[in-house]
């Protein structure tokens, strides 16, 4: 038994990674936008052992939400899940005046990696195929598009498997592919399940997912970087070290969080 927590599990692949969990006999915790989301959440997996509220386009929000997991930890396994794309939930801006896509798909887990004491044995970053086509000389990077966003997490995921190496912390990158949610739209042609099943995989750092970190996950495989599969392999530019280090350095600024030693 592992215990989970899930960012953006009110819905979607976050919401259908609970639920497999659950029922994989696992505690898992969930994670909803505002109190009526959470409500929906916990009717949508009873068998979950709570729910944190935080909207993590606020940066005061996805703080407290670090205090309140430090205060339920330790944790085995967290999933940055939570995403947005397009509408409202991702235009305009939060509570503190940054971009909301910016602050929900990339400072959030920055944050709350940074912040989360001590840290869990497993660190998931959910990241896309269309991080292939993301800015990476990082410049402005609160104007970020989805794409940009999705390469700032693998990024992240690649730096914090190297801040946190030897110390018996992974992580990784997962794509999960195109796949029928609200985000994904009802004709996405991928398997919602191959998906799902990555995510188990990753949660319960099983399979040929034991003990690996810095990695970068599509259906239950390791991805290679580089070469032309959208879905199969990762930019190699996630690779480079100075250009994590930058990103980090840029969200340190942003934020006022440090990242952990
Ligand atoms: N679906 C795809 O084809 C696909 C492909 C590649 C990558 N991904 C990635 O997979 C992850 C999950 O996507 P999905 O398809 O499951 O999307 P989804 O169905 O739209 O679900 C997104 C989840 O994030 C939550 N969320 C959004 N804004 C939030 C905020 N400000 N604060 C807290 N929670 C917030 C949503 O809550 P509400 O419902 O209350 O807004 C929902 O629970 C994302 O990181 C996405 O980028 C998805």
């Amino acid at each position: 038994m592992v215990r989970i927590f899930i960012t953006g599990s009110s819905d979607g692949l976050g919401l259908r990674a609970a639920q497999a969990l659950s029922q994989r006999g696992h505690e898992v915790y969930l994670h909803a936008r505002t109190p009526q989301r959470a409500t929906e959440a916990r009717s949508s997996c009873p068998s979950a052992k709570d729910v944190f509220i935080a909207d993590l386009s606020s940066t005061s929000e996805t703080q407290s939400l670090a205090t309140q997991l430090n205060t339920s930890g330790p944790w085995d396994t967290i999933i940055h899940n939570a995403g947005v794309m397009h509408g409202a939930s991702a235009q305009g801006k939060g509570k503190e005046g940054l971009p909301k896509l910016f602050a929900v798909n990339t400072l959030a887990p920055y944050i709350l990696t940074s912040l989360v004491d001590p840290p869990p044995k497993r660190y998931v970053f959910v990241a896309s195929g269309m991080h292939h086509g993301g800015d990476a000389t990082l410049r402005d990077v609160q104007s970020a598009t989805y794409s940009d966003s999705k390469l700032h997490n693998v990024l992240l995921a690649f730096w914090f498997a190297r801040r946190f190496a030897g110390k018996g912390v992974t992580s990784n990158a997962l794509n999960p592919g195109w796949v029928p949610t609200k985000m994904g739209g009802s004709g996405a042609p991928d398997d919602i399940n191959a998906s799902i099943e990555t995510y188990v995989m990753l949660a319960e750092g099983s399979g040929v997912s034991e003990g690996k970190t810095g990695k970068f996950w599509y259906q239950s495989r390791e991805a290679r970087s580089g070469g032309s599969g959208r879905e199969t392999s990762y930019t190699t530019k996630a690779d480079e070290a100075a250009r994590q280090d930058k990103l980090i350095e840029i969200l340190e600024k942003i934020s006022g969080v440090q990242p952990p030693e």
